[in-house]
């Protein structure tokens, strides 16, 4: 059995007084049974690790640049991470995908220094509305898969998050059975790959998860958890999340 994660990703928001938030969501769940991990911005992460390190909460960082150090102003390396107390890190979310010209080939170079640094990758991948409107869906995730995972990818150090573009940030959630039919897409792409290790892979839905529509998401099979941005920000509103993984 895949254990289920609840990941949470703050992207640019968050300074030291949201320190508390993570306080309260470690008290309200201090031994779940599902891991639960919280990607804050760079500059919270040493704080974070350290509040964290009793708790059942794990800190991920939310990209890293594929060398170990170097001549690269404002970047931060997969090893600084691990360094700083991460134990994740997200790489290739669309964001960074669209705002920095991040491809696959990118993705994929981090993923490798991620696993390096022995952190576990959070690679993402999800088709744009009209690639979906044009029924390239399963096209797209399938290659940003293929392209972005490296060979060195295990159940362990990889988590693979599918994430459609168009339901990040909006309020828009694809059908169940849209979100259904690449999850199971993504699970035979894996197993094509790696074989029956690719049953330990966790694939994550991520796009406008909240409380009141987690535990639908949560029952589709294959759905080993989601990635939540807004959503994660308060305690109050992702603990319901937290505890709808559990209970799915
Ligand atoms: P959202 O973001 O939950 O705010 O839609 C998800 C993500 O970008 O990971």
């Amino acid at each position: 059995m895949r254990r289920k994660l609840a990941a949470g990703n703050w992207k640019m928001n968050g300074t030291l007084t949201r320190v508390t938030e993570v306080m309260a969501l470690c008290a309200a769940h201090q031994a779940p049974s599902v891991d639960v991990l919280i990607c804050p911005p760079a500059t919270l992460i040493p704080a974070l690790a350290t509040a964290t390190t009793d708790h059942a909460v794990a800190i991920g960082g939310q990209d890293c640049h594929a060398a170990v150090s170097g001549a690269h102003t404002g970047d931060i390396s997969a090893h600084m991470l691990a360094d700083a107390g991460a134990t994740h890190v997200i790489i290739g979310h669309s964001e960074r995908r669209a705002d920095r010209g991040e491809t696959s080939a990118d993705v994929h170079a981090k993923a490798l220094a991620a696993h390096t640094a022995t952190l576990t990758a959070v690679i993402c991948i999800g088709e744009t509305l009209a690639q979906r409107e044009a029924g390239e869906t399963l096209d797209v995730v399938g290659t940003q898969l293929r392209d972005s995972t490296p060979d060195s990818a295990t159940g362990e150090n990889t988590v693979i998050a599918y994430e459609p573009v168009w339901a990040i940030g909006t309020g828009k959630v694809p059908t169940l059975e849209q979100i259904g039919e690449v999850h199971a897409a993504l699970r035979i792409a894996l197993t094509n790959r790696f074989g029956a290790d690719a049953n330990a892979f966790r694939i994550l839905y991520g796009g406008s998860v909240k409380a009141s529509n987690a535990a639908e998401i949560f029952a589709v099979p294959d759905v080993d958890g989601a990635l939540v941005g807004g959503a994660s920000l308060t305690a109050e509103d992702f603990s319901p999340i937290i505890t709808a993984l559990e209970n799915a």
